[in-house]
């Protein structure tokens, strides 16, 4: 003790060129490198531990009450807000709403935990008995006589914190965890409508729909960006790739909805080299001399399969480089995509490229064939 007193004195003391010597910043001040090695210091913090007279026991019992009072209200707050305000004005949606809800959400459950942090710890620190407390290491399993000691401490511990004697204090803390508990169960509204049939279908079977009810034989395909139908003959140079969409998704579609149904119908038209082709069995009438279409929703994660090869034939997903082979039905060849790019079914009608159905299988990303 007296070696250990010196050697730190020493580090701060007159060094032998008999200036002083600074601490160096991250090591313990004397002080506290004095109360670290002082065996007879070792003492619980102060104020921690004193016995309190029985008023002002209550009197802490009665904080600590209140504060857990205080997390109860602030959980049936937060529960109060997910439930009822959140639902108006098209709920949590948009960046205004989000960022409104974030703001009450995040801090009624804050104030929640550190109301409850608060009050245990003055619990803790307050009307606890408190004492330096060692515990040697063990082997992992733990012999007969540590459990029995184990749970001796235990109960004392019990007795100690006085659960038992403190109905108050026990009841106020299960109300403030009660709700707590079941805020995940709220969140799982947030999940949202299932998605039900919406996501098999795009805006192709609609539009081929309404055109087969007027006697045509499909919706004709219209080029992205200046809506105008496409003929055979203007997209005849095989190795050409053009972004398209179903004629009539601008004006018929709800204003609301044209984002969210371009974005599932986005195809690309892709004219193969009739030497290249190779058409799926059960779709040999799907293309128009060569002419194909595959949805442009990548089915690794749904980024535009936007990048096309003309030497190689392979369609790419930028995201994550999924490649796809677009003379041999869209088939994965390269990349965590786990299936094919959907393809559309093509046919000619006065000379333009028409849709004859909708997609056979959902477009974008596997995860939702299993929806
Ligand atoms: S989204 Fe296309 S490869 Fe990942």
């Amino acid at each position: 003790m007296s070696d250990d007193k010196n050697e730190t004195e020493g580090a701060q003391g007159p060094g032998e060129d008999g200036r002083r010597r600074e601490r160096v910043i991250g090591t313990p001040s004397p002080a506290r490198e004095k109360a670290l090695l002082a065996e007879d210091d070792i003492s619980a913090p102060a104020g921690v531990g004193e016995q309190l007279d029985e008023a002002s026991m209550k009197r802490a019992e009665r904080i600590v009450a209140t504060f857990f009072l205080v997390a109860f209200a602030a959980s049936v707050a937060f529960i109060a807000y997910f439930i009822g305000w959140s639902g108006r004005d098209g709920g949590m949606h948009g960046v205004v709403r989000a960022r409104e809800s974030n703001f009450w959400l995040g801090g009624t459950m804050a104030l929640s935990f550190i109301a409850m942090a608060v009050g245990v710890t003055i619990w803790v620190r307050r009307l606890m008995t408190s004492k330096p407390i060692v515990q040697e290491r063990h082997e992992l399993a733990a012999d007969e006589e540590t459990r029995a000691a184990f749970a001796q401490d235990f109960l004392e511990g019990a007795e100690d914190s006085g659960i038992t004697k403190r109905p108050l204090l026990r009841r106020t803390l299960l109300l403030a965890a009660a709700p707590l508990g079941l805020a995940p169960l709220v969140l799982l509204r947030d999940l949202g409508p299932l998605p039900e049939k919406r996501l098999r279908h795009t805006y192709w079977g609609e539009a081929v729909k309404k055109a087969q009810a007027e006697g045509k034989k499909g919706v004709r395909l219209v080029v992205d960006g200046t809506n105008k139908p496409l003929r055979v003959s203007d997209f005849s140079s095989p190795g050409g790739m053009i972004t398209v969409l179903p004629e009539g998704i601008e004006e018929e579609v709800p204003e609301e909805q044209v984002l969210t149904q371009n974005a599932k119908a986005v195809t690309i038209l892709i004219n193969v080299p009739a030497d290249k082709f190779k058409p799926a069995k059960g779709r040999e009438n799907w293309h128009v001399n060569g002419i194909v279409a595959y949805s442009k929703v990548c089915t690794h994660v749904g980024c535009p399969a936007a990048l096309y090869e003309q030497t190689t034939h392979h369609i790419l997903c930028p995201c994550h480089q999924s490649t796809f082979d677009a003379t041999d039905a869209a088939k994965v060849i390269f990349g965590p995509a786990a299936r094919p790019l959907p393809q559309l079914p093509l046919s000619v009608e006065d000379g333009y490229i028409v849709a004859t159905s909708d997609y056979h299988e959902p477009v974008g990303p596997s995860f939702w064939e299993r929806g």
